[in-house]
């Protein structure tokens, strides 16, 4: 069966796009990364896509008069690609309505607290200042407000004392790097129908979309 092509986008470090890229290239993957786009020329993830033979496209916002501008130009270039699956991954730029409702359904995000807890920047700083005992990750879809779209699946993190916003954040993120792919695969699985707070995702045991990490 043809492979789903996934289309990443990102403006920095890129290490989910690097965990997707890991998975993508085991031959039973059912997705592959057909291009990876970054709004900054700098993204060190840009070069990582590259070393690692993914088409790779810069697109510089401010280059947009305004952000639909900017949006219809990487979505022509996801198109341009065959893109089926829109995954973002660090992506620092609020998009216009116009994007989510282009890509309804076939775009995602990866968000590094338990939503809807913590929306926005700063979130493992929200998450030590409000003092809670358990943090994580969801991956959900996108929809015009921001971090709001129906959550497929989270994994949770403790909280520990003397935690810094750096160190909540690698705990967080290694998590990140199990969730990412393996939604990814559910998607191209065919499993995944969005709903309006929850998306479903059909036949996987109960309890595989929260995925628990107790240990630090
Ligand atoms: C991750 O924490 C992700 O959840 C958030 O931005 C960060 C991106 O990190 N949306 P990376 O570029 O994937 O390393």
């Amino acid at each position: 069966m043809a492979k789903l092509k996934v289309g990443v986008l990102i403006s920095g470090r890129g290490s989910n796009m690097a965990a997707l890229i890991e998975a993508a290239r085991d031959p039973a993957y059912p997705a592959e990364i057909a291009c990876v786009i970054s709004n900054v020329a700098s993204a060190a993830g840009i070069e990582t896509a590259r070393k690692a033979g993914i088409a790779t496209a810069v697109i510089p916002h401010k280059d947009y008069p305004d952000r639909e501008t900017f949006d219809r130009a990487v979505s022509a270039e996801l198109e341009k690609h065959g893109v089926g699956l829109v995954a973002l991954a660090g992506f620092m730029r609020i998009q216009s309505p116009w994007f989510p409702q282009h890509w309804a359904g076939r775009i995602i995000n990866i968000h590094p607290s338990l939503l809807p807890a913590f929306k926005g920047l700063h979130v493992q700083q929200q998450a030590l200042d409000a003092g809670v005992r358990v943090s994580g990750c969801t991956v959900h879809f996108v929809t015009p407000d921001l971090d709001s779209g129906p959550i497929i699946a989270q994994a949770v993190v403790p909280v520990l004392a003397g935690d810094t916003a750096d160190t909540l954040a690698a705990r967080i993120l290694r998590q990140e790097h199990r969730l990412y792919p393996q939604v990814v695969r559910w998607f191209a699985e065919g499993r995944i129908t969005p709903g309006d707070s929850r998306a479903e995702v059909a036949g996987v045991p109960q309890g595989a979309t929260l995925l628990f990490s107790p240990e630090p």
